[in-house]
Formats: C-alpha cells, structure tokens, sequence
C-alpha cells in the first residue's frame, strides 16, 4: 500500500487572535487531483503556505512522500519533490520568457551541481528551457518580455516554472484567477494535461475548473474542513451552497 503523497494532521495557524487554519487534516493519494474550495479568507492560501514551509504552523504535522517535514525549510521540502504557485503573479516583467524558465530550471539545478560549471552545464539548462517552452507550446514567444505576454500566457508560465523541478507534487493557488472566459480554458486544458504522477491541489474560485479537473473536493470555511468527497458529492452538499449564497 502506498502511503499519500500529502498528509496533514490537525493543522493549525493562528495569526494573533485569529485561527487562519483550524484543526485541519487532508491526506492526498499519489496522482490524486484535489480542488480546494471555500469563500474569501477561508485558509486556502495559508494552507498552501504551510505545506509549502513558508509558514511554520501553530500545531499539527505535516508529511510530504512519507515523510515528516512539518519544520523542514521550503528548499528542502522542495528538493523531495514539492512546487507550488503563487494567487498574484510572481513573474520577472522585464526578463524574457526564456530567461524566466531559465532561471527556475538554473535555480533547481544548481543544488545538484557542484560549483564547477563547464559549458555543457549550461547547455543542458538550455536545452531543459527549450524543452520546457516546446511542450507548452510556448517556444516562438521565448524571446517576449514576461509583461508583455497575455494574462493567460504568464498564469501557464508561472505553472512552467514550478514544473522546472520535476515535482511529484504541485500546488496551484488560483491559476485561472483573473483570467478571460477564453485564457480560463486554456489554462484548465493545460492543467489537465499535466503529467498524471503529478499529485496536484488545486485552490479554485471557479467551479467550473475547480469541478472539471478535480477527483475529489475539500471545502474550506473559518479555517476548518467543512465538507470532502467527490465532485458530485460536493456539489450536492446542500452546507456547500450555503456558504457560498447565505453570505451574500
Ligand atoms: N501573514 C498573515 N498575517 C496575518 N493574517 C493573515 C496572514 N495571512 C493570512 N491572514 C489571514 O488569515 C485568513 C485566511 O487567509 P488566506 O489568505 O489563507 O485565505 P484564502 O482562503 O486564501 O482567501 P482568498 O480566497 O481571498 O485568497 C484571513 O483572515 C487573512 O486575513
Ligand atoms: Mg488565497
């Protein structure tokens, strides 16, 4: 049997006086596709910030690949084979395309290396960039500054980048927010086309997406797991759509 890729047990962050996340425990089977739902301040994004180690929590454990890294650093915890994706675009807008993929490819590579790095070294970052921009069909925009891409163009660049490193597990913070009704499907195909060993958590606004690409659903609200199971399950959740309406 193979243990989840994601596990969190009775996670909790308090910012003062406010309990961000609350009691909270998901476990994430390897190759699972889990949205992470829930209104405005709900925890998604803090939640993602503890997994990813940016956040240290208040109590609870986390374990990524079977493994405890609940006070391990982010490098670390990215170096077993965790990425994930910023809610605002974290792009450099002055860099190129190509120089933005190359240095998320470089910045994963170098732990590998030595110091010691001859000309073929570089080639092969190169060579992983092109490969990278080819498969996402993104190789004749290489030479684009970042800011002058389309919307949709940066949010699936931003998704390139934490792929660089060939995780097993990638957590995307809203990668279709903003977006036009157009760029949204074409991050959401994107998305689904992803590698299927790669485990992903998917914080989604849009129900739709959040619907389309997950297999199962954990809802958020004050912090807390109010609701988990499959897309129809959730969507029957009569709890489910009254946070969603009753708050208006
Ligand atoms: N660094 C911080 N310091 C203090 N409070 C914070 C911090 N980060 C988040 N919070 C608070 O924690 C709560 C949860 O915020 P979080 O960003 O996790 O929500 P979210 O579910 O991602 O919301 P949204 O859908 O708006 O992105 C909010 O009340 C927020 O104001
Ligand atoms: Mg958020």
């Amino acid at each position: 049997m193979s243990s989840p890729n994601l596990l969190v047990k009775k996670l909790c962050k308090n910012f003062g006086g406010l309990q961000a996340v609350n009691d909270l425990s998901l476990a994430l089977e390897p190759g699972e596709r889990r949205a992470i739902i829930g209104p405005n301040g709900a925890g998604k994004t803090t939640l993602f910030n503890l997994i990813s180690g940016a956040f240290s929590p208040s109590s609870g454990e986390i374990y990524l690949f079977g493994k405890e890294v609940t006070r391990v650093s982010p490098h670390r915890r990215a170096a077993l084979g965790l990425a994930r994706t910023f809610q605002i675009t974290n792009l450099f807008p002055n860099l190129s395309l190509f120089e933005n993929v190359l240095l998320a490819v470089q910045a994963l590579d170098t732990a590998k290396y030595s110091a010691l790095r001859p000309v073929s070294f570089y080639r092969h970052l190169e060579k992983r960039t092109y490969e990278l921009l080819e498969e996402w069909g993104m190789r004749e925009k290489a030479g684009e500054l970042a800011r002058n891409l389309s919307h949709g163009d940066q949010r699936q660049v931003e998704i390139i980048l934490a792929l660089a490193g060939n995780p097993r597990l990638l957590l995307l913070d809203e990668p279709t927010s903003g977006l036009s009704p157009a760029e949204t499907s074409t991050v959401t195909e994107a998305i689904r086309k992803l590698d299927s060993n790669i485990t992903i958590a998917l914080i989604e606004h849009d129900m739709d997406v959040a619907f389309a690409l997950a297999d199962r659903v954990s809802v958020l609200h004050f912090g807390s797991l109010l609701a988990e199971g499959s897309v129809s399950e959730i969507k029957d959740d009569p709890r489910v759509t009254e946070i969603y309406l009753g708050g208006e």
